[in-house]
């Protein structure tokens, strides 16, 4: 992994902001952030990020849908994680991360997984429209764990870490839309997501929060090489930047918690930049097989390899965030 070295200490820093003019967050009022003292992982986001579970839409998500929007406290804590029901179909990145792969998050250790995200997520129903009638958006995964899991799994500042990876669908959905001022829209999505975060900070999520910039989706096998991949990894750019903007801006009024962003887009580059030394050999087709050759599962998603990459580069930038 010694090829990230450059680059890796700045894919994930404090979101703090620039400029000597702004005031100095007083830190002295954060939790102090150890990756081996987390035991609570929650997620939100879309088929990236989620895990199937018994309590959820199958293959979908690990718990609930639009037409099952509330859930008990027992249908919860008995929810269990289904193995490799994942968007590629193996492990993903959070699982590898916290080795909760399957059963009752309740029962990993040395981390439980809790995880909310759901396959098809665009950040707000009414900015985009359901991909299916049965979708539950990153606004409303918030909302259900607000109202139906915030007072029932434990979330204690210094043992908590809570991931967003969301906009991959938005800025796939929104590609072909040439009367959109794009710009303008990703503001838009930046205040409903956050709008979900503060959610989230109100019914005390606190701790740390990591924010995920998007990947670099123009290069998956059905746009790379297409007339539309260059206005995509346009989007996809000015998406992390609007992302970026908001996350400092989050970190500057919320001195309280620990914010930090993986530079996703970057981690990708890297590896598709240099394929071969990760014994990828074939980084623009796809086979839904296990063939470690491959970087592309299907046309959208990466392999279960790549989340386990993944995985290993989010960890050591976590472990150097907490200066171990
Ligand atoms: C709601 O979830 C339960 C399992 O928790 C499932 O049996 C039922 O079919 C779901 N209903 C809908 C409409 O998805
Ligand atoms: C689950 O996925 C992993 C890769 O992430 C694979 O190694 C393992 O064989 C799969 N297990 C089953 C039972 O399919
Ligand atoms: C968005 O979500 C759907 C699932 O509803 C998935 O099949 C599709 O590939 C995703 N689009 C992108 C651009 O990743
Ligand atoms: C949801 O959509 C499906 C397929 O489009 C349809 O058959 C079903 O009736 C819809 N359900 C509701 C409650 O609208
Ligand atoms: C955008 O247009 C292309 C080419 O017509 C099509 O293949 C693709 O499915 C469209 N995408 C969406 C999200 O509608
Ligand atoms: C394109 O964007 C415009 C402006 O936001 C919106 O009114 C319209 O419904 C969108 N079209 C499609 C096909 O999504
Ligand atoms: C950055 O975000 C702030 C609010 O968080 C917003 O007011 C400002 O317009 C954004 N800046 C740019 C350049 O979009
Ligand atoms: C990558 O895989 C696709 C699908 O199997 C295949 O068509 C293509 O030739 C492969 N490319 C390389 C460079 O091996």
């Amino acid at each position: 992994m010694h090829i990230f070295s450059g680059i890796m200490a700045l894919a994930l820093s404090i979101a703090v902001p620039f400029g000597s003019a702004a005031p100095v967050p007083d830190d002295s009022i954060k939790p102090r952030f150890n990756w081996n003292k987390i035991k609570y992982v929650y997620a939100f986001g879309d088929s990236y990020t989620f895990v199937g579970g018994t309590q959820g839409y199958p293959k979908f998500s690990f718990i609930g849908s639009a037409f099952n929007f509330s859930y008990t406290p027992q249908q919860l804590l008995e929810d269990e994680i289904q193995l490799n029901v994942t968007g590629s179909d193996g492990a993903s990145w959070l699982e590898y991360l916290t080795g909760c792969f399957q059963g009752r998050p309740a029962e990993c250790a040395p981390r439980q997984l809790w995880d909310f995200a759901f396959s098809g997520a665009d950040v707000d129903k009414t900015l985009i429209p359901l991909h299916h009638n049965f979708s539950v958006d990153l606004v409303d995964q918030v909302r259900e764990w607000a109202l139906f899991a915030s007072d029932v799994i434990p979330h204690p500042a210094e043992e908590t870490i809570t991931a967003f990876w969301i906009g991959i669908n938005d800025t796939g959905d929104t590609l072909n839309n040439s009367t959109l001022d794009f710009k303008a829209f990703w503001e838009l999505e930046m205040q409903s997501l956050f709008g979900a975060v503060q959610n989230a900070y109100n019914h005390n999520l606190r701790g740390t929060y990591l924010f995920m910039t998007l990947p670099p989706l123009e290069r998956s096998p059905d746009h790379i090489g297409t007339a539309i991949a260059p206005l995509y990894e346009q989007n996809i750019k000015d998406y992390n930047t609007a992302l970026l903007n908001h996350t400092a801006h989050f970190a500057r009024t919320h001195p309280d918690v620990n914010v930090l962003t993986f530079d996703t887009h970057q981690w990708f580059y890297d590896i598709l930049d240099n394929a071969e030394q990760y014994g990828f050999t074939n980084i623009t087709g796809f086979c839904q097989c296990s063939d470690p050759a491959f970087f592309w599962f299907n046309t959208g998603h990466p392999t279960a390899r790549v989340h386990s990459l993944l995985a290993e580069a989010v960890e050591t930038e976590l472990k150097k965030a907490a200066g171990l």
